[in-house]
């Protein structure tokens, strides 16, 4: 078993872990209460020692030897990504032969049984479905496939570092890495994943890592709380399937209004591009257009009546609209009276129907 981990102290007086030659923390000399307190060379989580933020790599972190289980969507296209960025691959596994053989021949490595990839491998990604990485993280604990200073991470957005505890149980520091997109397909998302955000959850000895993974597929990271994972998937379902359903609402007022269903979508879709390019380039403010944005009171009123007997539909239109009016008073198109009155006829129309 491999360990990468070792102190060093410097002249200054501080210490720095290092793993495998990257300084994860420093440490100062601390007269308080004679402790020595941690400080990360992060802007987020630098304090107690006063030390400057700032990030110390070398490249030795391309020795890290990578080991991938789960050869779908995700694990192939990071497992690409980041041999091409210099990393070295222990090898990959899979549930089923075929997968692993195929994501093999594609990295030139071996398709080893899981057990010995994960303990053969210093950074191991288990880029499993979800529901499978708990089951896979209590066999390999149960094997004793992991090992103290080992790298463990899944990528899923639903589920915190806390599903690989076996693992951190075992010495390994455990992390979620959650790339923030929708991958279809392999190549998709080999095209997709740089430029798109990480978040990082977990262990905070294994952010300086993960980070720097990210950065050398030329993704975008941040630090996310543990307690915060399940309120930030929440988040992503809305920007990303709740844009689907709200495209399929508007769609369905587009039936109602008799416009024919080939039309439907490709009409829309100039509309939405539009406006998220605006969103872009203006922010979500200043984005804003459309009737509730000027104040305009009696169209809305119209277009709850025309709803009357399409309750669904109203009861989005109510609820996105009485968002819509926070927006419109913070663009400073409307007064507090505007949106007063904006807000009373979204609500009585609600509690009208409800
Ligand atoms: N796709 C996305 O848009 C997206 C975005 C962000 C995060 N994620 C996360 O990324 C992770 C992987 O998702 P994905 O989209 O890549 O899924 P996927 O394409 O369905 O691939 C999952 C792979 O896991 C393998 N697998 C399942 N159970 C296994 C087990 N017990 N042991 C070993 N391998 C097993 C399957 O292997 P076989 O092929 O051999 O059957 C399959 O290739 C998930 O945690 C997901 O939440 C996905």
């Amino acid at each position: 078993m491999r360990c990468g981990k070792e102190e060093i102290r410097r002249k200054s007086g501080c210490f720095e872990d290092r793993y495998h030659g990257i300084i994860t923390m420093r440490y100062s000399a601390c007269t308080c209460q004679g402790l020595r307190r941690k400080a990360r060379l992060n802007d987020k989580y630098i304090a107690p020692s006063g030390l400057r933020p700032g990030r110390l790599f070398n490249l030795e972190a391309k020795i890290l030897e990578l080991g991938f289980i789960g050869a779908g969507k995700v694990g192939s296209a990071l497992a690409v990504l980041l041999q091409r960025a210099g990393y070295s691959l222990v090898g990959v596994a899979s549930r089923t032969n075929e997968s692993a053989r195929v994501l093999a021949e594609r990295l030139n490595c071996p398709a080893l049984p899981g057990k010995e990839l994960a303990a053969k491998s210093e950074a191991l990604f288990l880029t499993t479905s979800d529901d499978a990485i708990a089951p896979l993280t209590a066999e390999l604990a149960r094997e004793k496939a992991f090992h103290p200073g080992q790298l463990v991470l899944q990528m899923s957005g639903a589920l915190s570092s806390q599903v690989l505890q076996p693992a951190a149980e075992m010495g390994a520091i455990t992390l979620s890495l959650h790339p923030i997109q929708c991958f279809a397909g392999v190549e998709q998302a080999i095209a997709l994943i740089p430029g798109t955000y990480f978040s990082i959850e977990g262990d905070a000895r294994g952010y300086v890592l993960a980070e720097k993974m990210v950065e050398d597929i030329g993704g975008k990271h941040f630090l996310l709380d543990s307690k915060a994972k399940v309120l930030y998937h929440a988040a992503a379902c809305v920007a990303g399937n709740y844009l689907v359903a709200l495209l399929d609402t508007a769609l369905s007022l587009l039936a109602e209004a008799g416009v024919p269903e080939e039309i439907r979508l490709p009409a829309f879709l100039p509309l939405v591009t539009g406006t998220l390019e605006n969103v872009k380039k203006l922010g979500i403010t200043k984005a804003l257009t459309g009737p509730i944005s000027r104040g305009d009171r009696g169209t809305v009123e119209k277009h709850l009546a025309a709803m009357e007997n399409l309750p669904l539909l109203a009861d989005i239109y109510q609820t996105l609209g009485l968002a819509t009016v926070g927006i419109a008073l913070k663009k400073g198109t409307i007064n507090e009276e505007q949106a007063a009155a904006l807000r009373s006829l979204l609500a009585d129309h609600w509690n009208g129907i409800h």
